[in-house]
């Protein structure tokens, strides 16, 4: 038996009121028996709400279903990339009607965002998802059967329009049920499956590569669809959105199915308590109190685009081939591999998110995303391609991938569905969701552009110096919400405005 010891770096200092808000860091020294993993032992040093019990498999179950829309996310923003050769060449596409059939899931998505927030807080989390994934079906389907390019298109925007309601109505109902001290494993196991999506729309590119079967591609998307819209009827509608349609009764049910008994008055009180505080409006959000709050979740959105991830998800074949990687099948094999990557390292971001907290998972995936798009840089400086350049952008971007699913892809989703008052928290996430894809749709339309005006080194540099301005903001702007319930984190951003010297 070892010892294991090491040093540990965690935003805040000790004590429980100030550690939430304060971006103050700490570093801390440990050296345990090396029986304890790495995992249990960041547990123990900073799970201070680790009292809880272990959360129910009834909880964990709704939660997989709902993240079946995450599936779908990645899937159907993944899956272009390799049916659009064979679009293009069935329906003679100009490139500009090439870039509308590419983009139209992005306006969509937007379009989504816009209208989805003001639906969720209406109808409740339950009855939107449903009608998402109703509309999934329909533009499987649609997509599929496309007998014309404005078809295929018209198909590709109900999609888009799903992918965006669906992006922050997953992560949003998952964070109204699950207890505070798994959230943040629950809410990201949507991220996991988003990155799960993408490497399943690769792998169906991939293997309907030959005999072109674009429509079987955006077909597929139906079965998990499906398995969501029948999940779905057997899925609870969030006690937190109940009760703030004062329908305290059915709260109070779903409640008792999803807790402990005797937590089930606590958490009803605590909602109550915190309902009466907010007024449920858009002047709510832009006062004092809950503007930081809307900074921080659009503030995160901008940032976990402008860092360019979806330059390497929707063109990492691309990026290959210009590191020297010259044959189609070493370039795609080399995308599958980064896709697991994100895969991988997304498990273990959700194994410790709960532990570590958020904003130390943000901030070192940030130092190491820029380091990685340093090196990458780095790479495309040198004139001649040698097979040593094309190892060292491969590293690069599997680098960069890892510390994006490290912190930025899971955490900024969570962040969002935590740090807004119930009333309104559809439309503020909404708000934040708009702008995530308004910038994933002006980095997919810029990044061909950027290269060509910039060169390969600086496009990546300038994705980097991008990550300098987002590790400082993350620094000074965002607070640590592990192992709070979401009113004690609504509840803190209130005292903050009362108390402006207590907390920094
Ligand atoms: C982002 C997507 C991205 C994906 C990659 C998500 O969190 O919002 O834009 O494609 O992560 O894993």
């Amino acid at each position: 038996m070892g010892v294991e010891f090491g040093l540990l770096w965690a935003p805040g200092s000790p004590d429980r009121e100030t550690r939430y808000f304060s971006p103050a860091s700490a570093l801390q020294f440990y050296f345990l028996p090396g029986k304890n993993n790495r995992g249990e032992l960041l547990c123990q040093l900073h799970n201070h709400a680790g009292s809880r019990p272990p959360t129910g498999h009834f909880v964990a179950l709704i939660s997989w279903i709902s993240a079946l829309a995450g599936l779908l996310f990645g899937y159907d923003t993944g899956v272009i990339s390799g049916a659009i050769l064979f679009v293009q060449k069935d329906f003679s596409l100009t490139t500009f009607e090439e870039e509308v059939v590419v983009a139209a899931v992005l306006l969509g998505a937007v379009v989504g965002a816009i209208f989805g927030g003001r639906f969720a807080d209406r109808f409740g989390r339950r009855n939107v998802l449903i009608a998402v994934a109703i509309l999934f079906i329909v533009g499987a389907i649609g997509t599929a059967l496309a007998l014309t390019a404005t078809w295929l298109a018209i198909g590709r925007v109900i999609v888009g329009v799903a992918i965006g309601v669906a992006s922050f109505t997953a992560p949003l109902y998952i964070s109204e049920v699950s207890p505070a001290n798994v959230r943040g494993k629950l809410v990201s196991l949507n991220q996991l499956m988003i990155t799960i999506g993408i490497v399943a729309s690769y792998l169906a590119d991939y293997g309907l590569a030959d005999m072109r079967g674009w429509r079987w591609m955006f077909g597929l998307a139906a079965i998990p669809a499906i398995i969501l819209a029948v999940g779905l009827l057997f899925v609870p509608e969030s006690p937190r959105w109940l009760m703030s349609r004062s329908r305290a009764a059915q709260a109070r049910s779903v409640l008792e199915r999803i807790r402990e008994t005797s937590e089930v008055d606590v958490e009803l009180a605590e909602i109550e308590a915190s309902l009466h505080q907010q007024q449920g409006s858009w002047r709510e959000l832009l006062s004092p109190a809950l503007r930081p709050a809307l900074v921080v979740g659009i503030g995160l959105a901008i940032f976990q685009q402008f860092t360019g991830i979806n330059t390497v998800i929707y063109y990492a074949p691309t990026i290959f081939q210009f590191a020297g990687l010259h044959s189609a099948s070493a370039a795609i094999l080399a995308t599958v591999g980064v896709g697991i990557v994100n895969v991988l390292l997304t498990i273990v971001a959700l194994r410790v998110i709960d532990c570590a907290g958020r904003r130390p998972l943000l901030l070192y995936g940030l130092v190491g995303m820029i380091l990685s798009l340093g090196l990458l840089g780095f790479a495309f400086l040198s004139s001649t391609l040698s097979s040593m350049v094309a190892w060292i952008a491969v590293i690069s971007l599997a680098l960069y991938v890892a510390c994006f699913a490290i912190g930025l892809g899971p955490v900024f989703w969570l962040m969002i569905a935590e740090i807004y008052p119930l009333k309104i928290r559809g439309r503020a996430m909404g708000v934040a969701t708009v702008a995530n894809w308004g910038s994933n749709l002006i980095v997919a339309l810029t990044f061909l552009s950027l290269l060509h005006v910039l060169g390969r080194p600086w496009t990546f540099w300038l994705y980097g110096i991008v990550g300098i301005v987002a590790w400082i903001f993350v620094y000074r702007l965002v607070p640590e919400t592990k192992g709070r319930t979401l009113e004690e984190i609504e509840a803190r951003w209130r005292t903050r405005v009362q108390q402006p010297k207590s907390v920094t």
